[in-house]
Parts: structure tokens; C-alpha cells; sequence
């Protein structure tokens, strides 16, 4: 087991380069599926989930190589893919319920463990099952496996979703892509990951308008041909360096950031008192006071992203004045903030708000990462805490952020990786 040890006190200063987005780069791998040959992708950040990914593809049948170094895949996905994931691999990523639409669309069969066991009519996956059988798929429940099977080519329909449910989007797009005739996806999410898909459903030989918006519509083709692309910058590892450096008051250039896939958090970061100035390869984030305290809501893309929750309730946690933060997309988000407790932020939770008080400092403590953005949290808070804390259960935080440690080091953390041992 590995831990962060982080001593607080530094203020970040220079630069960063931001990799292709995890969010992105896992469907685009799914999507992989639907087009028999070698799909390259780069900009592929090396966060372990995509490891995990290309274990899914490769128990498929694919063969994946990775290029570390040069931070390209490539996926070589045979004429007739198999149509089980492996369920160790589903339980570990989430994101592996991809698969789903491209498999049934392409190959007629997709079976995905449920993670947990959930039932079809639970909330988690309902848009997903429901999208399918608008596009003519049978979907069941068989030893605890979602299994949507189609007898012919998937029926292009119009489906309205409940909520813009990214996953539910992305795999009804990518079942969409290779139906017969158009689907229409009415209340779509609209998160630039989203964008980046439909993007590359486009280079392959799909036909998607709408790309960006909340309506869109793909015309379905036969068959896709494989591509290269590469993956859209991650909005949410730029946007954690930009909260640290307002944590810090420090001076960070976060480049290869897409300053307009983050319009609302760097309109945030602004009324906290930080300066942004966009440029061409990124943007720069500074502060010289302590920040003001500001009100945040999570919402569906282009609102407040819910996978920055836990960062911007450390920076309250540090900021001048009272702040009220509310989470409307995850029900279990804040509880991230029982460790944030321990290093002694004065927060209060009630439903899916809470309210955040100046504390007079934080101090270092024992904490653990219960998902990958309350570790990155965890890990900011440290940065300004007193003394030393150390962050458990790392590997979430390598689920999604590459070279976490040695960039924080770059920017001047005092931070560091180690082995807990059994006296720790
Ligand atoms: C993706 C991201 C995650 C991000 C989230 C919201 C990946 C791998 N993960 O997750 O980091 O926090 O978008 O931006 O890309 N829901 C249903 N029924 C469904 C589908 C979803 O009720 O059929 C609910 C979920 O339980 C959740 C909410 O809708 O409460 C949002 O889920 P969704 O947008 O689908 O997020 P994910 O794709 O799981």
C-alpha cells in the first residue's frame, strides 16, 4: 500500500502540462470497438484506469499497445470483438460500461457485470437500458450481468433522457453511431468529453450533428473505419492545479488547460480574488491574498463539475467568509468531507449541501481518499495545513492523475510517495 506524505506551506509556482482527459480517453477506447482495425489515440494520460481499460478490450480480443513514452495506444480491434467483459475489470472502472453500446450495436451481444450488482431499474444505469431498447436492443438481467442483445442491426430512434447522464450519452451514441437510420439523443450531456466522442465518431464515418449541444443527431453507417486522435485536454486535472494555486497563493501556468471547457470554475477562481489570463497554450492562475469565499452549485456541463466538489470545498475550507456548496449530481460526494474534518475544517453537511467556515488553519492528519477527486482534495488541503499529512489509499488518486506527485514537486509541493509500513 502506498500513501502521499505532504507537508504543508508551499506556495505552487511555475508550470504544468495537462494530459488528455481520463473521461475521454476511456470512451474513445470503448469506442474503439465499433471499427475492426488500428485505432491510435494520443495525448493517453498514463493514469492506471487506462490500464484497466485496455485489459477490457484486450480479454475481448483486441490487442492493445501502449506507448508510454510517447503517450499513444493503439487498439487493434479484430473483425469479431467477444461479447463478455471480464467482471474483476468492470468492478474496478465504472467507465467499462462503455462497451455496452458499442458491442450490442456492432456485434449484436454485450454483457457487462453490474458493478455492485445493481439492479436494472436502479438509478445508476436505467438511462442506459432504456436508450437501448428505444434503439430496439433486449436487455436483461442474467448471474448478475447486464446482457443487451439485438437480433439484427440496432434501429435508429429519438430518446429523451431524464437527466444529461454522460455514460447513458456516450453509449447511446456509440450504439447510435452503427444503428440503421438516426437516433436522435434529446437532453444530451453536453461535457466536452462528450464533444471529443462525437468528434471522433465523426472521423470514423459516423454522421452526428448537434456536436456541443443538447440535441444531437447520428446517422448510422455500416460499418466504421478505425482512426487516429488524439484526446482532449483534462479539464478537471487542469482545474485542480488552478484551485491549488488559489489555495497556495501561488502562480501557476497550466498549460495545454482549455481555459473555455472551464468558463464557470475560472469565473469562480476570479470572484475568489485570483487572476486568469488565457493565452495560447493554457492558462495562468495567481493570487497574492488569502481568497474570499464564494458559492458553488454542481450541475450537468456547462454548470459547476461535480468531479471538482472536493477541491473547491478545500479551498472554502482556507477561504475568508462563509460558503454555501451544493451537489447535485452524486449523492455520496461529501464523503470526502469527514477526512477534511480531521485536519480541522469547520463544515457542516446537510442533504446535498454543505456549509464551509473560515477555520483558523488546517493541520495535518492521517486521511484517507475514498475516490480519486477527494484524494486530489485531500492533497491540496495538505498543501496548506500545518505539519504533515498523510493521504491513504493513493491508487485513486492514480486512477486519474498522472505524475501527481512529481508535478506538485515541480510546482514546489512538499510532497512525496511511500510505502506504508505495517508501524504506519
Ligand atoms: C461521468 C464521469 C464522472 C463525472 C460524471 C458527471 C466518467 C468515467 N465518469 O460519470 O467522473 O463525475 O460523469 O460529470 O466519465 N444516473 C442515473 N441513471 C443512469 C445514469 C446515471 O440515475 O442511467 C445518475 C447517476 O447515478 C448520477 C448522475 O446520474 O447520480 C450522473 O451520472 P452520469 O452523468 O451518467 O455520470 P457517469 O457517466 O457515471
Amino acid at each position: 500500500m502506498e500513501r502521499f506524505v505532504v507537508t504543508g506551506g508551499s506556495r505552487l509556482t511555475g508550470q504544468v502540462l495537462v494530459p488528455g482527459a481520463k473521461n475521454s480517453v476511456l470512451k474513445l477506447m470503448a469506442a474503439s470497438l465499433l471499427a475492426p482495425g488500428t485505432t491510435t489515440l494520443s495525448a493517453v494520460p498514463d493514469i492506471l484506469d487506462v490500464g484497466v481499460m485496455a485489459d477490457v478490450l484486450t480479454a475481448l480480443g483486441a490487442t492493445v499497445r501502449r506507448d508510454l513514452a510517447a503517450g499513444s495506444i493503439a487498439i487493434d480491434t479484430p473483425a469479431m470483438p467477444g461479447a463478455a467483459a471480464d467482471p474483476a475489470l468492470v468492478r474496478r472502472i465504472r467507465a467499462s460500461v462503455a462497451i455496452l453500446g458499442p458491442l450490442v450495436g456492432r456485434r449484436g451481444e454485450a454483457r457487462v457485470a453490474l458493478p455492485g450488482g445493481d439492479a436494472i431499474g436502479s438509478r445508476a444505469l436505467d438511462m442506459h437500458v432504456n436508450g437501448l431498447r428505444r434503439l430496439g436492443a433486449v436487455v436483461d438481467i442474467e448471474d448478475g450481468a447486464l446482457v443487451a442483445r439485438s437480433s439484427g442491426r440496432l434501429q435508429g430512434a429519438a430518446i429523451w433522457l431524464d437527466f444529461p447522464s454522460v455514460g447513458a450519452t456516450e453509449n447511446l451514441l456509440m450504439a447510435g453511431a452503427v444503428a440503421k437510420g438516426t437516433t436522435v439523443i434529446d437532453n444530451a450531456a453536453r461535457e466536452p468529453e462528450i464533444a471529443d466522442l462525437c468528434e471522433f465518431l465523426t472521423e470514423m464515418g459516423a454522421g452526428i450533428e448537434g456536436i456541443g449541444g443538447s440535441t444531437l443527431v447520428i446517422e448510422g453507417v455500416d460499418e466504421l473505419r478505425p482512426v487516429t486522435h488524439e484526446t482532449v485536454p483534462d479539464r478537471i486535472v487542469a482545474g485542480t492545479y488552478a484551485i491549488g494555486a488559489v489555495m497556495t497563493r501561488g502562480d501557476v501556468m497550466i498549460r495545454n488547460g482549455r481555459a473555455e471547457h472551464l468558463g464557470i470554475v475560472l469565473e469562480k477562481l476570479t470572484a475568489a480574488g485570483a487572476s486568469v489570463e488565457t493565452g495560447a497554450d493554457g492558462f495562468r492562475v495567481s493570487i497574492q491574498d488569502q481568497p474570499r469565499s464564494i458559492d458553488v452549485v454542481t450541475l450537468p456541463y456547462p454548470g459547476f463539475p461535480t468531479d471538482l466538489l472536493p477541491q473547491i470545498i478545500a479551498l472554502e475550507a482556507v477561504s475568508q467568509g462563509i460558503s454555501l456548496i451544493t451537489e447535485n449530481v452524486f449523492d455520496s460526494r461529501f464523503v470526502f468531507c469527514r477526512e477534511l474534518l480531521r485536519m480541522g475544517a469547520q463544515l457542516r453537511t446537510d442533504g446535498h449541501h454543505v456549509v464551509v467556515r473560515p477555520a483558523s488553519r488546517l493541520v495535518g492528519a492521517s486521511v484517507v481518499a475514498s475516490d480519486v477527486r477527494a484524494g486530489a482534495g485531500l492533497v491540496l488541503a495538505g498543501l496548506v495545513a500545518e505539519g504533515m499529512t498523510e493521504v491513504h489509499e493513493v491508487h485513486h488518486i492514480d486512477r486519474g492523475y498522472a505524475g501527481f506527485v512529481e508535478n506538485m514537486r515541480a510546482l514546489g509541493a512538499d510532497i512525496r510517495r511511500d510505502q506504508v509500513t505495517a508501524a504506519a
